[in-house]
């Protein structure tokens, strides 16, 4: 990864990007696939500058959340709101200049180049008039160098390893150079130096060019590490939201995942980190 990294938020900077005004938003948002609701009314804020990353356990309905919030499922009831206009009704290519979604693992078409990939995210930006422009190669190689796939530009995508082809995807949605972002587990698949080194982009993206981020992700570390807003969503429903120190408490954890965690404080940043207790310590520990 190429792009500067930053020192970490002042934790008041977290809290305020954390209340900050809403970009993207829904208001008691139902919706699922058929019959039943997966998102079974949920309030929502992405906020303006911030990185606001939602976890959750395996099929608790983040990625269906994502769906709704990017108009590729429509809410069953409640509304989601861009820059306070209701989403169904913005034309879609207007939708698509202003937020991409890099959904849970996509599939490139059999053959595709990286920069082939890459260029697919300035589509949003074509129309007959308008057709590829010095504006779109710039774009492209200023992603691809973002997201440390240059070296691969000409390399296909389906050649590549689960973290280099991860990487490519992210360029893609780089490239379509949005102000809302809203990224499935982009960090699955990838080693723990590029998983920070990609939030560290992320979030340098959110503080320094004021976008606005919403990352799925599981590992709750890396979460509250990078994590300005913090939202814990159980069974469709979201149970805690708000500052990471606020949310990030072993009472969270548990309600949330089971998990029986101890929270310690990084001494540098004064992050939470989770370490999670394994039944035989805690039997030792009474002992
Ligand atoms: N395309 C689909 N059609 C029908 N049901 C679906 C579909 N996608 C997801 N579901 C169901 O919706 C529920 C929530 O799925 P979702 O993908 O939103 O969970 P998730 O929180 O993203 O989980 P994970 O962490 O495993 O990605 C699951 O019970 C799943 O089976
Ligand atoms: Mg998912």
């Amino acid at each position: 990864m190429s792009q500067d990294q930053g020192p970490p938020p002042e934790p008041d900077k977290a809290v305020a990007l954390s209340q900050g005004p809403a970009r993207l938003s829904a208001q008691g948002i139902r919706g699922g696939y058929g019959r039943g609701d997966v998102v079974k009314g949920v309030d929502f804020r992405a906020r303006e500058g911030a990185v606001t990353i939602l976890v959750g356990p395996n099929g608790c309905g983040k990625s269906t959340l994502l769906k709704l919030l990017s108009r590729l499922l429509q809410p069953r009831e409640g509304s989601v709101l861009l820059d306070g206009t209701p989403l169904r009704d913005i034309p879609t290519r207007r939708v698509a200049q202003r937020l991409a979604l890099l959904p849970q693992g996509p599939v490139a078409p059999e053959g595709l180049t990286v920069r082939e990939l890459v260029a697919q995210g300035r589509f949003p930006h074509h129309s007959l008039v308008r057709q590829w422009s010095r504006d779109d190669a710039r774009a492209v190689e200023a992603a691809m160098a973002s997201a440390g796939v240059t070296e691969f530009a000409a390399q296909r995508v389906d050649e590549l390893s689960g973290g280099q082809r991860q990487r490519c995807w992210i360029a893609m949605v780089l490239a379509q150079e949005t102000e809302i972002l809203l990224l499935d587990e982009p960090t699955t698949f990838l080693d723990l130096k590029v998983q920070f080194d990609l939030m560290q982009l992320l979030r340098d993206i959110a503080h320094r060019s004021g976008r606005t981020l919403v990352v799925v992700m599981h590992e709750l570390n890396v979460a509250a590490t990078f994590a300005d807003h913090l939202v814990m969503m159980r069974d469709g429903v979201v149970v805690a939201d708000g500052p990471v120190r606020e949310v990030f408490t072993s009472g969270n954890l548990a309600r949330v995942f089971d998990l029986d965690a101890n929270i310690l404080t990084d001494p540098e940043t004064g992050r939470p980190i989770c370490v999670p207790r394994l039944a035989t310590d805690r039997a030792l520990a009474a002992e």
